[in-house]
């Protein structure tokens, strides 16, 4: 293992964090040397949701936008549902080809995001004999155009999706789900404003948290770690584990939502680099046949997850400590106290009552647990599992 022998890390996305932050985006699209010149008339694109509208947060971005310039057009799509269709982003994507677009805000959860991501890439291409659904079928490759600038405002703390460069898109038809993955789809800037976050339904905040905790974790297991991505995995962690319950307990305090956003970021850091691992392999079958929210689907393997990889590489000789250094930065004094910890964690924030909501257990999914192991994130697993041992972390995982 070459965790400190051979390592890269790049990321490019300019980030600015604060309550209230979302002010900012004019003088981040617009000032002298920012993306935009002031001296032209531009268009852009608003990808939102529709409760965003509803509580006046739109009309505000486009007040704050056309105060630094008039002239600047924004095309607005607030109606992203969760887990976003191919067909509803080909259907956008249509109705705008024509609005000679320059660049996009995306201001949301993951779903927007992905969304945001999706149609800058394919307003960029803006050609009608290309289709995503082509290209995920294999009978297209992409086109080599960079996609247009985007700006990513998250209004969850789970994602992380503001600094990655992937989306996800689903087709809920055939139950299938595909990764769009460029490394110019990096957003351009990302604004963390804790403030946007208020809003988020207890049962959000903790399925989003349980997504930071996946990825940060997915990417200590992970073929792809580096020392960087270790550091910022265990301060992720460390994040979600004293601060979830205080916030649960006190959801409107800014303090901690600063903090579980500051979390998110940190986790999506990590798999930009690393990409993720078996966990998320194994979530997505379960959300497209029980429509189960992504960090729950994620998370419920995290324990059985941390005690397989870990207990396979105390047989490592090469002096690579990544287990004990994410422990020690959550304060234990073992993986295997930390894997108490987080097994402790979700029983006190309900995870195992979500997971009933949601029908996860080894009755309903049993028939999918061939379908869990997707090489291209499961390839990533430090520990390389076989199809039995991936059957017994799931049923483990669904005793939790
Ligand atoms: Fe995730």
């Amino acid at each position: 293992m070459q965790l400190y022998r051979k390592w890269s890390f790049y990321n490019p996305v300019m980030v600015t964090s604060g309550p209230g932050e979302i002010s900012d985006l004019p003088s981040l699209l617009l000032k002298d040397g920012g993306y935009l010149d002031k001296s032209s008339s531009k268009t852009g694109l608003l990808v939102t949701s529709k409760s965003f509208t509803e509580r006046g947060l739109t009309a505000k971005l486009q007040k704050l936008l056309n105060e630094q310039q008039k002239e600047l057009q924004i095309e607005i799509i607030d109606d992203v549902k969760p887990n976003p269709d191919i067909s509803a982003i080909e259907e956008y994507a249509a109705r705008l080809q024509d609005k000679d677009l320059q660049f996009v805000i995306g201001l949301g959860g993951g779903s927007v995001m992905d969304t945001a991501k999706a149609l800058s890439y394919l307003l960029s291409v803006n050609d009608p004999n290309f289709s995503l659904r082509a290209h995920f079928n294999g009978k297209l490759p992409l086109p080599e155009k960079p996609p247009l600038k985007m700006i990513a405002i998250p209004t969850t703390a789970g994602t992380g999706s503001e600094v990655t460069p992937f989306a996800t898109i689903w087709d809920m038809a055939e139950r299938k789900k595909y990764s769009l993955a460029r490394p110019d789809l990096f957003p351009f800037a990302a604004i963390l404003d804790g403030e946007l976050t208020l809003t988020m339904s207890e049962e959000t905040t903790v399925t989003t948290a349980l997504d930071v905790l996946s990825h940060a974790l997915e990417s200590v297991w992970n073929i792809n770690a580096s020392p960087v991505t270790v550091n910022m995995a265990g301060r992720a962690i460390e994040i979600v584990l004293s601060t979830l319950p205080a916030l649960l307990n006190d959801p409107n305090n800014i303090d901690y939502r600063s903090k579980m956003l500051t979390g998110s970021y940190l986790g999506g850091m990590c798999i930009s680099s690393t990409r993720t691992a078996l966990a998320h392999s194994m979530s997505y079958p379960i959300t497209a046949a029980l429509g189960a929210p992504h960090g729950l689907a994620c998370a419920f393997t995290l324990p059985a997850l941390l005690e397989f990889n870990a207990k396979g590489f105390e047989k490592s000789s090469s002096g690579d400590n990544r287990f004990e250094i994410i422990a020690g930065m959550s304060g234990c004094r073992s993986v295997k106290e930390l894997t108490g910890k987080l097994t402790g964690l979700f029983a006190e924030v309900g995870v195992k009552d979500l997971m009933k909501k949601y029908g996860i257990n080894a009755k309903n999914l049993q028939s999918l647990v061939s379908a869990m192991y997707t090489p291209e994130r499961a390839g990533n697993n430090l520990r390389s599992v076989e199809q039995k041992e991936m059957e017994e972390i799931f049923c483990k995982a669904c005793k939790l």
